[in-house]
């Protein structure tokens, strides 16, 4: 460990003094490193603070709950917010500056431009969110804007997020480095989400259908049952056992394309969100080892 990795980082709120110090830390010949998130930070985000550090000279941390990826009757106004607690929480992954904007100064009054992504936007979260990914990357846009990042890290867990952040990123000639980062779990598990804080004890426990799925599709492609249908039917069934969940989709689609497959193979992920309660949780994973990995 440096001495620099418990250094408290500075938080800068204001969106044009985050601009100016980035570009003149980019001037001075700064490699900047880059972390989006909404904050509430657990083992997954630090994952991708360590991996930003080691890539970069200078490591950014964004917090910002971004209101216009939620949908009207979502979370917005009940998500997880501490920024002490995140500050502390990064300083031990190194972070060196925390942008921590407000609404009003990302969004001013007036605001009118959006970016959208056609395609891979329209299926799995996209189809259940409608302008959730518009939202997502408007302000990645933004962000990638502000910070100037030379590389920006992600997580497989948001994977459509991913692929689509990244298609933005080639589209968009935007010159960072996108680098995806693998799942963090729980010992149990469950993978690692901000929105976990809303489960009960008891729906906790059912929330460990999704991981319980994601093994048992595994299981079932290594033994041979490679039809999409077939896994589908087996998956349904385990997870309408669990009395507080329901499955808002279930598929089994390339990792590229995100297209439903009909029959396992080394591109195929499964990607599932279910409801436990009133809580939306995401997973997702390859049912093949051979599969080559998307970071
Ligand atoms: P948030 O949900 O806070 O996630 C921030 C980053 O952490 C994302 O890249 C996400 O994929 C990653 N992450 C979350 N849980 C993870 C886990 N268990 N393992 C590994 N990585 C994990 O995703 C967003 O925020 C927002 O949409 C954002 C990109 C910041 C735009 O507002």
């Amino acid at each position: 460990m440096t001495s620099a990795v418990n250094k408290t980082p500075e938080i800068v709120r204001s969106v044009d003094q985050m601009q100016q110090r980035c570009l003149a830390l980019r001037e001075a010949g700064k490699r900047i490193a880059f972390v989006p998130t909404m904050g509430w930070l657990h083992e997954g985000h630090l994952s991708l603070l360590r991996e930003g550090r080691r890539r970069g000279d200078v490591l950014v941390l964004s917090i910002f709950v971004n209101p216009t990826q939620f949908g009207a009757g979502e979370d917005f106004d009940n998500y997880p917010r501490d920024l002490d607690r995140d500050a502390a929480l990064a300083a031990t992954a190194g972070a060196d500056l925390i942008f921590a904007p407000v609404a009003s100064d990302m969004y001013p009054r007036g605001y009118a431009t959006y970016v959208d992504v056609e395609g891979l936007t329209e299926v799995l979260c996209g189809a259940s969110r409608p302008g959730h990914f518009r939202g997502v990357t408007t302000v990645v846009t933004k962000l990638f804007t502000i910070v100037q990042p030379h590389v920006a890290l992600f997580g497989q867990k948001d994977f459509q997020q991913l692929a689509v952040i990244r298609r933005m990123t080639v589209d968009l000639n935007l010159p960072v480095e996108v680098v995806g980062m693998p799942i963090v779990r729980e010992a149990d598990g469950l993978a690692m989400s901000s929105r976990n804080v809303y489960l009960s004890a008891e729906q906790r426990r059912q929330a460990l259908v999704l991981s319980r799925a994601l093994v048992m599709a595994r299981e079932m492609a290594a033994q041979g049952q490679i039809a999409a249908d077939a896994v589908i039917a087996e998956l349904t069934q385990l997870i309408a056992a669990m009395p507080d969940a329901r499955i808002d989709y279930l598929q089994i689609c390339h990792q590229r394309t995100l297209q439903q497959q009909a029959t396992v193979d080394p591109d195929s992920v499964l990607l599932l969100a279910v409801f436990i309660g009133q809580t939306r949780l995401i997973d997702n994973g390859f049912l093949l080892d051979s599969a080559p990995s998307q970071g």
